[in-house]
């Protein structure tokens, strides 16, 4: 059965979104402060396919407004399970239900928290709330290629290499590739 936006919602107030090291939660409006100086943070900001380098309050409150009334997008705070602190976001895009296929996206924000696994287990929980409860097979996601940190997590995750889009982004006066990587569960569960 296909899940609207706000079943797939009330589904992750219920049902525990929980992985090893972290919870996701749906975004909330008190989130947005924190999430405007991870996205404005150059050392973030580099990875992220949008440049939020100049992002504004008023935008990023005009872009959480867009979301909550969108049926295309849900936008998750990744919480560290110990503390119940928030340290970073994370998204499924673009959800197309018609052609079974959605993107991701993930910031882990506070960057003390980076190489400790919560990335990892973020990107598992949201792949697995895609494929189980949305009932969407693929997802997909866009990764500089300078990004292997990121790399490394997909590839840990399932996710596959489909497409290079060769030097098409410039960052720090270089063009740089751009990886589209995969996650078919239906090309998994194939081959388990
Ligand atoms: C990318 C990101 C989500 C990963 O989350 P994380 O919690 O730091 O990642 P994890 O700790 O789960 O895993 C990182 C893995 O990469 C490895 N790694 C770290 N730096 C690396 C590098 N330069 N090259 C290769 N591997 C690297 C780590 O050793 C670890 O692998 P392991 O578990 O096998 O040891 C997080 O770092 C982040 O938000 N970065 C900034 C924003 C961003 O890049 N978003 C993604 C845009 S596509």
């Amino acid at each position: 059965m296909r899940l609207s936006k706000k079943l797939a919602e009330d589904i992750s107030h219920w049902k525990k979104l929980e992985g090893k090291r972290t919870l996701l939660r749906p975004l909330q409006r008190r989130d947005l402060q924190r999430s405007l100086l991870w996205l404005t943070d150059p050392m973030i900001n580099k990875y992220l396919s949008q440049n939020f380098k100049d992002l504004t309050e008023e935008q990023e409150e005009k872009w959480f407004s867009y979301i909550q009334d969108s049926e295309a997008d849900i936008v998750f705070a990744i919480l560290e399970k110990d503390s119940s602190d928030h340290i970073g976001n994370c998204s499924l895009n673009k959800i197309d239900h018609r052609n079974g296929r959605c993107e991701l996206g993930i910031v882990i924000g506070d960057k003390d928290h980076w190489n400790k696994g919560f990335g990892s287990d973020a990107v598992d929980i949201l792949v697995n709330f895609a494929v189980e409860d949305l009932e969407i097979p693929t997802v997909r996601l866009n990764v500089y290629v300078y990004n292997q940190r990121a790399i490394k997590v997909y590839k840990k995750c399932g996710f596959k290499l489909i497409k290079v889009f060769k030097k098409d982004h410039l960052y720090n006066g270089k063009y740089w590739d751009t990886l589209i990587m995969e996650y078919d569960s239906r090309l998994v569960q194939d081959y388990q």
